[in-house]
């Protein structure tokens, strides 16, 4: 089952976005299979793997939040995609910084990553299970 770290810092300028990139690429090198969730709107994470254009795509973390905070499925694959350097990655856009506005008034609003973290958890073959490490 997959162990999930957070690289969290509220102030800016931290390292957060080069710890949590590093992190994930040494511990894929280490051959832990990760997933690198980045959940920051300015989606730096995302474009350091490569992926610089997620502002115009409707495939990332965003679109999965506003999927589970409206009850609606899920896709299979979560929108991870694989990168060169060995890890997997959901991408994030500016669209998250709404949906933070979002979640201000909506219930249980600290369990929102359950519903796609945990999606298909009870028959084993959701993300926990396909991964060791989740590092959002
Ligand atoms: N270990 C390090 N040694 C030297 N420079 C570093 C190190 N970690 C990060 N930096 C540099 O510090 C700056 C800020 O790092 P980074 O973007 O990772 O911070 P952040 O906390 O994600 O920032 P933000 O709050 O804007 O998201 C960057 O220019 C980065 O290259
Ligand atoms: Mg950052």
């Amino acid at each position: 089952m997959a162990k999930i770290i957070s690289v969290v810092n509220k102030k800016g300028g931290t390292g957060k976005s080069a710890c949590a990139a590093n992190l994930g690429v040494g511990l894929a090198l280490m051959n832990k299979k990760v997933l690198v969730v980045d959940a920051d709107p300015q989606s730096d994470v995302s474009a350091g793997f490569g992926f610089r254009d997620c502002d115009n795509s409707n495939e990332t973390l965003t679109t999965l939040m506003e999927m589970v905070l409206n009850d609606e499925d899920i896709p299979e694959d979560c929108f991870i995609q694989h990168t060169e350097e060995g890890i997997d990655i959901i991408c994030s856009n500016i669209g998250l910084a709404g949906t933070e506005v979002q979640l201000v008034n909506a219930m249980s609003r600290e369990f929102c990553h359950r519903g796609w973290v945990w999606h298909k958890y009870k028959n084993r073959s959701g993300l926990f299970y396909k991964y060791g490490l989740l590092l959002f």
